[in-house]
């Protein structure tokens, strides 16, 4: 899928003096249903986590704290999102190559997923990856299907 079906969602943000809230429901903020939640901890500097695509999963990734930087790849353009706020979340959609680099000091990311764990979802090889996204893209002047 191209790289413009991924994009930044605005959460609810819930002021108060006494401390902020945001909440997340499936199907109003993120266009999937929630099955799994993970979240990465504890990131050593200079660490880079993802490097794979999901062939079917989608994803909504939040900085609960801290910051870090998560490129995407759909095989043909890279973007480069920077998640520092609660109450972005950055939507990812299938067959996007991500990596996820910079973490700051005391980062939490949190991933919502579409799915459970399954490691036959992963592309963990970028040429496999790529090989994947062209054969699933028409031609440029192939005319097949059309009558
Ligand atoms: P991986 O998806 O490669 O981590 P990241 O993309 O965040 O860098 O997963 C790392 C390891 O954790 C791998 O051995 C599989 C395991 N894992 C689970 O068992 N369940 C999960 O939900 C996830 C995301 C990973």
């Amino acid at each position: 899928m191209p790289l413009s079906d991924c994009r930044i969602i605005n959460l609810p943000k819930v002021t108060d003096p006494r401390g902020n809230l945001t909440f997340v429901e499936q199907e109003r903020h993120v266009p999937f249903q929630i099955k799994r939640v993970y979240y990465l901890y504890d990131v050593p500097a200079g660490a880079e986590r993802g490097g794979h695509a999901h062939k079917a999963l989608e994803q909504l990734i939040v900085a609960l704290s801290g910051s870090f930087e998560v490129v995407l790849d759909d095989g043909s353009n890279r973007a480069t999102y920077r998640l520092d706020r609660p109450y972005f979340g950055l939507y990812i959609c299938p067959m996007i190559w991500r990596e996820l680099v910079n973490f700051s000091s005391g980062a939490v990311c949190l991933v919502l997923a579409s799915n459970l764990y399954d490691p036959a979802d992963y592309y963990r090889d970028y040429d496999q990856f790529l090989q994947a996204v062209r054969n699933k893209k028409p031609e440029s002047g192939d005319r097949r299907g059309e009558s």
